[in-house]
């Protein structure tokens, strides 16, 4: 689960923001923000510029666009102005500042990363592991992870936003204005307004992806686990736009938007992650993060839950896929569509639930579930869902067909912020219309208190503890009460 809490960073004025020549300087000549972030607002010791790799030249890589860094971005009249009132245009990096991207490289000089690297016994430390690096810091360009004060911007503007060489010029001019998307896509610049292309980069740091991925050995060195939901993961950002302008543009709708493209994505990116398993003759086969984590760390007890046909997990002693986002995408979508992946993707979890699965089978049937999910995404469209529509995919969230879903906690997790997101989206639609705002918004509210108690881990526990038959039928018990109050109407 995430965390809701991100430490308030400071504001220091020390001089990581260094200045270039070029021309956003005319247009952005004022002074930089005093809001900058640095090794001492983390609570760290001061960074020896040793400690940050080689110093080198910043020769930009020939032939493809490369990172500016963030310091283009934060002059007070550009994005780097104050924050006060909720203030967000113009302040975005200010924003950023807080938010915990922006720490992200700090992180691999901390102890907990120091450890996970040593119990890894990588050769590098983590701050220098390119392998941390693909998600802890902005692009892969070698040259600029020689720049100390590049790497330490963590994940950067240009992380989210594209490499900025090819479109700098372009926004700090007049003409960025009256470019259409189409002109600013051709110069690097990536559409975060559209949401499907905003979910496909968040899920591809936050799931995972064909040249990112967080495998066993790193959970089991100490890495948290990466266990994400779009909507709800974007709510806890400290985010540097508004909110009800996301409404505006997407209509009010745009929480069950998010969350459904944030699904797709999800699945993808999973999907992709195990792919590259399946494909990298040099990567550990099968790989375990790919499997249900509890299939493996879970109390043996007498009687045992997981023997019984009605709650356990398949047949006793074997492990479990865990494909959380596409069986749920396969649950909630209606049509045609919906039958052919749920038999690709029966298919591919009879793959990977061999005792040794073959990586050439699991990674066909990855290739046509992925095929068939595209497809789906392209159906379903980006229209503004009613709140008909709304309430019937609710319906279907939370409807458990296959008995052992609940004892997924990872299932039972994401229908629980479904929900919570599909909800989100009901409460917009009635605050604009309250003829439309249904009886059933406070009942389920109040189900959700309780359905997020049974999910939550006790303090200093890192897994679901104690389970029981009983803990699993309440969680049954509450998602079915939720479909029950949709019904009433
Ligand atoms: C380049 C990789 C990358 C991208 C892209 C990315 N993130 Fe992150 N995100 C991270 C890393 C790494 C952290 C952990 C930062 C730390 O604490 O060191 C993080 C942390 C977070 C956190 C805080 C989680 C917690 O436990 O407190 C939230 C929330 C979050 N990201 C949301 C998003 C959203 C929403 C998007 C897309 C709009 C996104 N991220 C895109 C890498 C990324
Ligand atoms: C696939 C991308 C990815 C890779 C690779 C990766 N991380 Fe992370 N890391 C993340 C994300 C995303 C988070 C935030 C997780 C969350 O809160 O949901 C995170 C969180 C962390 C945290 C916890 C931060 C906090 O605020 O508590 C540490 C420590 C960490 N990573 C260290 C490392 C180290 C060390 C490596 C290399 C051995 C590494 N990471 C590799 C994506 C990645
Ligand atoms: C974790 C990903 C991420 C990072 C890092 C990030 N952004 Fe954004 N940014 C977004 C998303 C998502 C949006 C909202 C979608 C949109 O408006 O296009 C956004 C919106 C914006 C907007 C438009 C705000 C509006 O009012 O419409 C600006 C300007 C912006 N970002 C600048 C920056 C700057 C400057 C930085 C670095 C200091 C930065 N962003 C870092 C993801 C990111
Ligand atoms: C196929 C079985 C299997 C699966 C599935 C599995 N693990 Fe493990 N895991 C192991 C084994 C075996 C060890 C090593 C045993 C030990 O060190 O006690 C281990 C060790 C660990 C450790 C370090 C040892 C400890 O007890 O702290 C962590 C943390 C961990 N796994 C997390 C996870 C997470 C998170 C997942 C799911 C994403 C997962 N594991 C899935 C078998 C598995």
């Amino acid at each position: 689960m995430p965390r809701a809490s991100v430490p308030s960073l400071l504001v220091l004025a020390t001089a990581l923001i260094s200045v270039g020549g070029t021309a956003w300087q005319v247009v952005c000549s004022q002074e930089p923000p005093n809001t900058t972030i640095s090794a001492e607002s983390y609570g760290l010791p001061p960074l020896p510029a040793s400690a940050l790799g080689p110093r080198g030249a910043a020769d930009p890589p020939p032939g493809r666009p490369y990172f500016v860094g963030s310091a283009s971005c934060a002059t007070s009249n550009c994005h780097g102005g104050p924050t006060g009132e909720g203030r967000k245009q113009g302040s975005e990096y200010s924003w950023w500042a807080q938010d915990p991207h922006s720490r992200a490289y700090y992180t691999l000089l901390g102890k907990d990363s120091q450890a996970i690297v040593a119990r890894l016994r990588w050769s590098q430390p983590a701050h220098l592991a390119e392998g941390c690096l693909v998600c802890h810091a902005t692009g892969d360009d070698q040259a600029i992870r020689a720049i100390p004060h590049r790497l330490a911007e963590g994940v950067g503007c240009e992380s989210c936003h594209g490499a900025a060489s090819e479109w700098l010029d372009l926004h700090v001019g007049g003409a960025w204005w009256a470019a259409s998307q189409a002109e600013k896509q051709r110069t690097g610049f990536i559409n975060t307004d559209d949401l499907r292309v905003r979910a496909k980069m968040c899920s591809d740091c936050h799931v995972g992806s064909s040249d990112r991925a967080v495998n066993h050995d790193l959970y089991a060195a100490g890495h948290p686990p990466l266990a994400f939901e779009m909507s709800a993961y974007h709510t806890l950002l400290p985010k540097h736009w508004r909110r009800d302008e996301d409404k505006r543009r997407h209509g009010e709708t745009f929480e069950a938007q998010l969350w459904l493209r944030g699904q797709f994505a999800a699945a993808d990116a999973a999907l992709g992650r195990l792919e590259q398993f399946a494909t990298d003759q040099d990567a550990a086969w099968p790989e375990l993060a790919e499997y249900n984590c509890y299939s493996c760390h879970h109390e043996l007890a007498e009687p045992s839950w997981r023997r019984d046909p009605a709650h356990g997990v398949g047949r006793p002693g074997s492990l479990v896929w865990e494909a959380p986002y596409a069986e749920l995408l396969a649950a909630v979508i209606p049509g045609e569509e919906d039958h052919a992946l749920r038999r690709e993707l029966g298919l591919l979890r009879a793959a990977m639930h061999e005792s040794l699965p073959r990586r050439e089978t699991v990674r066909a049937a990855v290739q046509r579930v992925r095929r068939h999910l595209a497809r789906l995404a392209n159906e379903v469209g980006d229209h503004e869902a009613s709140p008909a529509a709304l309430s019937e995919q609710l319906r279907r969230l939370v409807q458990v067909d296959s008995p052992d879903a609940t004892a997924r906690w990872s299932d039972s997790t994401q229908r629980y912020l479904g929900v919570v997101a599909l909800r989100q989206a009901v409460i917009d639609v009635a605050a604009a219309q309250p003829e439309l705002r249904p009886p059933w918004l406070e009942p389920v509210g109040r189900e959700l208190v309780q359905l997020r108690q049974r999910l939550v881990f006790p303090q200093g526990y890192l897994s679901p503890r104690g389970r029981s038959a009983q803990q699993l039928e309440a969680l049954a018990t509450s998602l079915a009460a939720i479909g029950e109050l949709l019904e009433a109407r």
